[in-house]
């Protein structure tokens, strides 16, 4: 009763204007996620297991932060309306979940969904917002997945903003990361709203399929991809559109692996690996560990990439970086390897969106080839071999 008293208190006291909490996401949130590899089927041990392993294999120090915990977590509601975790998934109870990660020094997501139940049948926050926003700063949470199932007949602009209200009302700095699939267009409403929101469908571990199947297509990563032609003018610092989990290691080539994070860093993407980490190949780990990725996609200007040019076999992307530097990616979507000699100086590189541009003809770059190791200069041809399904990323750096 009391709990509930102060909640009313709470709910009372909350700022009219109430904002999103600033500074959580000056670059795209890194971390891991449950539902990937684990969906329902999830406890206390994985989420510690896992922890352990991000500060063992050195994710966290190649900058995973959060830890998060989808689906399925919840229990049942007290008489008063408060959420508990099942209690034989995680008998020590959040709080304590939440002190073991913040130990490791990272930090502890947790999952809900605008409507009465989630997406995999459990308590939503419909009718509870504020009291779940709350319960979640008490035990010490640090994001919030916020899904979409069950919505019938709610605005989405309205529920978003209650739960970005609650949490402000909660006091608790928590980043809100919407998961509304992009079917109200988020990106031109959730600015101050969420730090990141779903363009898309779920994805899928391929690299160019959709499973249309049920209610709930799933799609492979050039779909996604393909999805986010005209969205880049809302991504920016603090609020990010969001491509979905990682799916690396989880089944596609090492080629296609190398690809899909590749692109999710040009896109300027939250990078929430989705594979299970107290398991991985060593060559999993050399990807999503690669610095000079995670560097493209965590670069402070925050641009999204954007394609520049096509030359029927290999789209040409650019992401404007800060200090004048710049990342490049070739992609190769087709079953064909395709041997390259571009000139540098046959495209001007220009940006609307940030006024960045660069001429060949004026002024020479030398490139890394991040990947591959090589390395040259603007002033030549590139000549490369591209595989199929699979990208060459470089990263500019103004010769002067
Ligand atoms: C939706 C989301 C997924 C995942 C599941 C959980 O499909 O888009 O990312 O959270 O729900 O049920």
């Amino acid at each position: 009763m009391k709990r509930l008293l102060m909640l009313l208190a709470l709910i009372a006291s909350a700022n009219v204007h109430a904002q999103k909490f600033d500074g959580l996401a000056d670059t795209p949130q890194m971390g891991w996620n449950s539902w990937n590899s684990f969906a329902c089927d999830i406890n206390e041990k994985l989420i510690r297991d896992t922890a352990d392993a991000m500060v063992r294999l050195g994710l966290k120090d190649a900058g995973y932060q959060y830890v998060n915990i989808d689906d399925c977590w919840h229990g049942k509601r007290d008489k008063d309306g408060f959420i508990h975790p099942d209690p034989e998934r995680f008998p020590s109870g959040m709080k304590a979940l939440a002190d073991y990660v913040h130990g490791k020094g990272l930090k502890l997501g947790i999952y809900s969904d605008a409507g009465a139940t989630t997406c995999g049948g459990k308590p939503g926050s419909r009718g509870h917002e504020y009291q779940d926003a709350k319960t979640y700063a008490d035990w010490g949470i640090d994001y919030i997945k916020y899904d979409w199932c069950d919505t019938k007949g709610l605005s989405a602009v309205g529920a978003y903003t209650t739960m970005r209200d609650a949490i402000r009302a909660a006091g608790r700095p928590m980043l809100f990361s919407m998961c509304e699939w992009g079917d109200n267009k988020p990106w031109e409403w959730a600015k101050d709203i969420g730090h990141s929101w779903r363009t898309t469908a779920d994805i899928y571990p391929c690299w160019n399929c959709d499973l249309n199947h049920d209610a709930f297509s799933r799609l492979g990563v050039l779909r996604i991809l393909d999805r986010q032609a005209g969205l880049r003018k809302y991504s920016g610092p603090g609020h990010w559109n969001d491509m979905d989990m990682l799916e690396v290691g989880m089944g596609m080539t090492e080629d296609e692996d190398r690809a899909h994070f590749a692109i999710w860093a040009m896109m300027a993407s939250p990078l929430i690996l989705g594979n299970d980490l107290r398991k991985m190949p060593e060559a999993t780990l050399r990807i999503l560990s690669n610095k000079d990725v995670i560097a493209i996609n965590q670069d402070k200007a925050g641009i999204q990439a954007w394609k520049f040019f096509d030359d029927g076999r290999l789209e040409y992307w650019a992401k404007p970086l800060a200090n004048n530097e710049w990342a490049v990616m070739i992609l190769n979507r087709g079953e064909q390897a395709v041997n390259l000699s571009y000139d540098w100086k046959a495209n001007l590189v220009s940006d609307e969106l940030s006024k960045r541009a660069v001429d060949f003809k004026q002024a020479t770059y030398a490139w890394r080839d991040i990947w591959g190791g090589k390395s040259g200069d603007t002033g030549r041809k590139l000549e490369a071999r591209v595989a199929p399904h699979s990208v060459l990323l470089l990263r500019l750096k103004n010769k002067g």
